[in-house]
């Protein structure tokens, strides 16, 4: 385990110690920007199936590692697969977004499992396997779940919504309901994450994509309480496990979330202040972000200003160089090229 440990340098950041040169990856970077992904893409049935294809799963996910050398792999799946595996419908149209029956109200929760169907995903544990064989020694592999809040969004809206109002709704209108919701969502995620361990990723991230819709008491008691018990769940089967938390658009509420909460690195969107991250975040906690994915699509000196305030703010201490949120299927592959080349200090001049 311990040179598995070293040769890692993501996972050199997440035990607390400063890299050098920041370990790079960004999230969505197995996506529609590549062709090489839409190649894969089109031959699938839909989007869940190709979630769901051990083999072309694992394909995608080494794609970006091939074509630019990040430091970790993400696994190719989506944080949807929870709600499928606890008996929920999901779908995603093409070219929009997901689709999943809506739990209008307390009675529709009734339709769901009280436990999580690991048969459902038993090909995501497999490409993990595969990519975890094809995956070079110094590149860490990342699993993923989505936090329970924003799991909840999308299953009780039954889509995606600007301002996660029905969930929002709920939660006032049927706290106790939702509440248990909450604690389905919980243990389901705990399990689904220590399997993901078993079957051999390095680390995992929970992406809270709508912690930053809550008011402060809210926030507290559906974002960072639960991420906390699946931060104690995980780690009582996997003494250890490296875990960072992405609650985007937290703002103020930050330190609150890595202290309570345990994790072991944080994300940050892009509006978080640089000088505000470094002196009281990264003083505390390793640290993952924070490049506006419109700045990577624009490229030129937009994106090269941005890049150097990212490198110049946070390098003297343990980070790890991602977007505020994922790369945008507009984004052109050169300026991704770029991105990579600017933070190893390999770029030539713009
Ligand atoms: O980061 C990676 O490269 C790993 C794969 C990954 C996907 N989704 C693939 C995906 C991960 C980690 C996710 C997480 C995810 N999925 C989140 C949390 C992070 C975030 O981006 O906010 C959320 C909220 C979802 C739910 C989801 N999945 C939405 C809202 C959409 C539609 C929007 C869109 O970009 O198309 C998806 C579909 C999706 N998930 C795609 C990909 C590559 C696009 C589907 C396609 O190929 O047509």
């Amino acid at each position: 385990m311990g040179t598995a440990i070293t040769n890692k340098p993501l996972l050199g950041v997440l035990a607390g110690a400063r890299a050098p040169i920041p370990p790079i990856w960004l999230m969505r970077q197995a996506g529609r920007y590549l062709p090489e992904y839409r190649a894969i893409r089109a031959k699938a049935e839909g989007f869940l199936d190709l979630c769901f294809d051990p083999q072309r799963a694992a394909e995608v996910t080494l794609q970006p590692i091939r074509r630019f050398g990040f430091d970790a792999a993400i696994l190719f799946s989506d944080i949807l697969v929870v709600p499928h595996a606890l008996g929920q419908r999901v779908s995603f149209e093409e070219g929009g977004g997901p689709r999943l029956d809506a739990i209008k109200d307390p009675s529709a929760l009734k339709g769901l499992w009280r436990d999580i169907n690991h048969d459902r995903l038993e090909p995501v544990y497999e490409a993990i396997v595969r990519v975890k064989k094809e995956l070079p020694p110094a590149v860490t592999l990342l699993g993923f779940c989505g936090a329970p809040w924003t799991l909840a969004t999308y299953m009780i809206a039954g889509h995606g919504t600007v301002d996660q109002h029905p969930a929002r709704l709920f939660a006032y209108r049927f706290p106790h309901e939702f509440a248990k919701l909450i604690d389905t969502l919980v243990e389901a995620s705990a399990s689904y994450l220590v399997r993901q361990f078993a079957a051999g990723v390095d680390a995992i991230q929970i992406f809270d994509t709508w912690a930053g819709n809550l008011p402060a008491g809210e926030f507290l008691k559906w974002c960072v309480e639960p991420c906390a018990r699946i931060v104690a769940a995980v780690r009582k089967e996997v003494p250890g496990a490296k875990i960072i938390g992405f609650p985007r658009g937290a703002g103020t509420g930050l330190g609150t979330y890595l202290e309570a909460t345990a994790i072991d690195a944080i994300g940050l969107d892009w509006t978080i202040e640089l000088g505000f991250a470094r002196d009281q975040i990264q003083t505390r906690r390793p640290i993952q972000g924070n490049l506006d994915p419109l700045a990577l699509l624009v490229g030129g000196e937009a994106l090269d200003r941005s890049i150097d305030a990212i490198v110049e703010a946070f390098s003297k201490g343990p980070f790890i160089f991602n977007l505020g949120h994922g790369v945008l299927p507009e984004t052109p592959i050169a300026h991704v090229e770029r991105l990579v080349a600017r933070v190893r200090g390999t770029a030539g001049p713009a």
